[in-house]
């Protein structure tokens, strides 16, 4: 068995869902939540721990436990596979071949990053630290904040880190995928950062994967000086100090979104410690997917410059497109997040935090900036503008609100807001199984799913030919058929669902995890019957009805033939109509029916 089977047998996904994923409750044989991975008021996200797998039936994310970490933790399959196997104690397996190269890669990447996270710090803390270390001072940074973000400094000579990994045996490909270090012409080294406060940037296991380092003079371009993109650090899947402030974003019920590594610390450095930024990039919607995993509620706070209203703009579209629950923040007096809290204190910034307005009316300040509202044409394009940021409210009666609110705001009429938002509501995406499989076609499947013994008795009789049922139930047993011939023991919803087309994929989900007996699914009632007992009858009921149908069929078509003077086809006809009855009477005696 490969790994990742063995650590989907060993590792019960429920315990792993239930530390992410809050309000978990219990419902029949599943369990239910709002989906981690949208944003939803009805919870449409549900576990099945006899499938050991998830799904959502909101945004249609759904799969085993490894998948669930990946999309959790926005990591690699194999790192979901190391992060399960060190979480619950199981050891990892000795890898060869190209894979092998890669792990190791990896884990020379943090190595050198350590490595380099340890000589940045010990030069801040040395002599040589002293300029930054006022420089920090300066700006308001103690020092004891300066320890907690690991604030360190990159040595002047831009030799160091590159000498030391090469005199511990690094080749220049290993040295170069790092992104710590260059290579000139020459085939010589030399350091990425040089003379620069370091920001050590860290994935949500706390482990440093990046570096930012900021020019300590002016003359020093650029400000910023970013780790590349490596085989560890991918900037989409990465949120400067969400490590630290997933807490905090919990606890607060939002996440604050700002611009700049120094807000972020300015800001925790004044108790608001649950900011996070994205690194030297715009936003991204999995940078929003891995806020709204901790809350569904976030304040942009950019910088109040052009850059910054414009990058909030943007940003705004990417967190809403997650379904958060967005507010705008800005500023009064030009400041930004770190310089506001430096010069009013954090307290007058929680207040104003609270109080901040949801995106919409931020919006409507913008499209009075830029739109001449006193005549016709400037007010349809800053209805234009606006029309868009409404219609993603998902509820109707909150748009209709918000329009009536925002018509205020701007003096446009009421009516002819609504009739723009109502004329436009956008449609939901979401993966609907077909409603019309009949319910003992459930029943079967269901059943059949959970039960060896069931799958054992039913899988050769509803395979056989001449059975009435719709084209996704024939499939999956076909499919269901065929993983159980590959025995490897217990049904495998990978090897059924690898083996179908979309439409019986959904239906085989929605059998895992739809309720159960809602809409008087099920045809025969819950009692002393157990649900093979069950399950079993329901399959002769279906035989039944089947060779009704069949004999049925062959009678019209005898008919049809006697009538078209085609007597040998109705000869033969009528012998499939005798072989079909006693075929009937003779399974009737031998399950004592009757
Ligand atoms: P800011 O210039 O606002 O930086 O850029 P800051 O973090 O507030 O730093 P201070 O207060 O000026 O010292 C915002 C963010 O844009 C990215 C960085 O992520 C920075 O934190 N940036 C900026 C770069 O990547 N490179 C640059 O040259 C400048
Ligand atoms: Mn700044």
């Amino acid at each position: 068995m490969d790994f990742a089977n063995q650590l989907k047998q060993s590792i019960d996904i429920l315990a792993v869902v239930s530390e992410r994923v809050p309000r978990l409750r219990r419902a029949g044989s599943r369990w239910v939540a709002p989906c981690p991975f949208h944003q939803e008021k009805t919870p449409s996200f549900g576990v099945n721990p006899t499938m050991q797998r998830f799904h959502c039936f909101g945004c249609g994310e759904g799969g085993t436990v490894i998948d669930f970490v990946m999309k959790m933790d926005g990591v690699t399959f194999w790192e979901a596979c190391k992060y399960l196997a060190e979480r619950f104690g199981i050891p990892l397996p000795k890898r060869s071949g190209d894979s092998d190269a890669k792990t190791k890669l990896r884990a020379g990447i943090f190595e050198a990053h350590e490595l380099a996270q340890r000589m940045f710090r010990a030069a801040i803390g040395s002599a040589a630290g002293a300029s930054a270390r006022d420089y920090l001072k300066k700006r308001g940074v103690t020092a004891a904040l300066a320890e907690e973000f690991g604030l360190g400094l990159s040595d002047r000579s831009g030799q160091m880190l590159a000498r030391k990994l090469q005199q511990s045996g690094w080749t220049p490909e290993q040295m170069e995928a790092t992104g710590l270090v260059s290579r000139r012409d020459d085939g010589s080294f030399y350091d990425r950062f040089r003379g620069r406060l370091m920001f050590p940037i860290q994935n949500e296991q706390g482990k440093v994967i990046a570096f930012a380092g900021r020019a300590l003079s002016d003359d020093d371009q650029p400000k910023y000086l970013n780790s590349p993109e490596t085989e560890l650090y991918h900037k989409r899947l990465v949120l400067y100090n969400l490590h630290r402030a997933r807490k905090p974003i919990r606890d607060q019920d939002h996440a604050v979104l700002v611009e700049g590594y120094m807000d972020v610390i300015g800001l925790a450095g004044g108790g608001v410690g649950e900011a996070v930024a994205s690194c030297g990039t715009a936003l991204v919607d999995t940078q929003a997917r891995m806020i709204s995993r901790h809350s569904e509620r976030v304040v942009v706070n950019f910088d109040p410059d052009t850059a910054g209203a414009n990058a909030t703009e943007r940003s705004l579209q990417i967190l809403l497109g997650e379904g958060l629950h967005v507010r705008v923040l800005a500023l009064p007096g030009d400041l930004d997040p770190d310089e506001f809290v430096q010069q009013h204190g954090a307290e007058v910034y929680r207040k104003l935090l609270a109080d901040a307005p949801r995106y919409f009316h931020w919006l409507a300040d913008r499209a009075r900036l830029r739109f001449d509202m006193r005549d016709a044409e400037g007010k349809l394009e800053a209805v234009r503008y606006l029309l868009p940021s409404i219609q993603r409210l998902r509820d109707k009666f909150e748009r209709a609100a918000v329009a009536t609110e925002l018509a205020h705001q701007l003096s446009i009429d009421k009516v002819f807001l609504l009739e723009q938002v109502k004329g436009n509501a956008a449609l939901r995406p979401g993966v609907r199984p077909r409603t019309d499989i009949p319910a003992n076609e459930k029943l079967l499947l269901r059943e059949m799913l959970n039960n060896g013994d069931a799958r054992r008795q039913l899988l050769g009789r509803l395979n056989a030919e001449g059975l009435q049922l719709t084209a996704e139930t024939r499939n999956l047993l076909r499919a269901m058929a065929a993983a159980e011939d590959r025995g490897d023991g217990g049904f495998d919803f990978d090897a059924v669902a690898a083996r179908v087309g979309e439409p019986e994929r959904a239906l085989l989900t929605s059998l895992i995890f739809a309720d159960e007996g809602t809409n008087g699914e099920q045809m025969i009632p819950h009692g002393q019957a157990s649900n093979l007992d069950q399950a079993l009858a329901c399959a002769d009921a279906l035989e039944k009805a089947s060779r009704e149908v069949r004999i049925s069929d062959l009678k019209t078509k005898i008919r049809e033939a006697e009538q078209r003077g085609d007597l040998a086809e109705a000869m033969r006809l009528s012998e499939q109509l005798q072989k079909s009855d006693s075929n009937r009477k003779h399974l009737r005696r031998g399950r004592g029916i009757e």
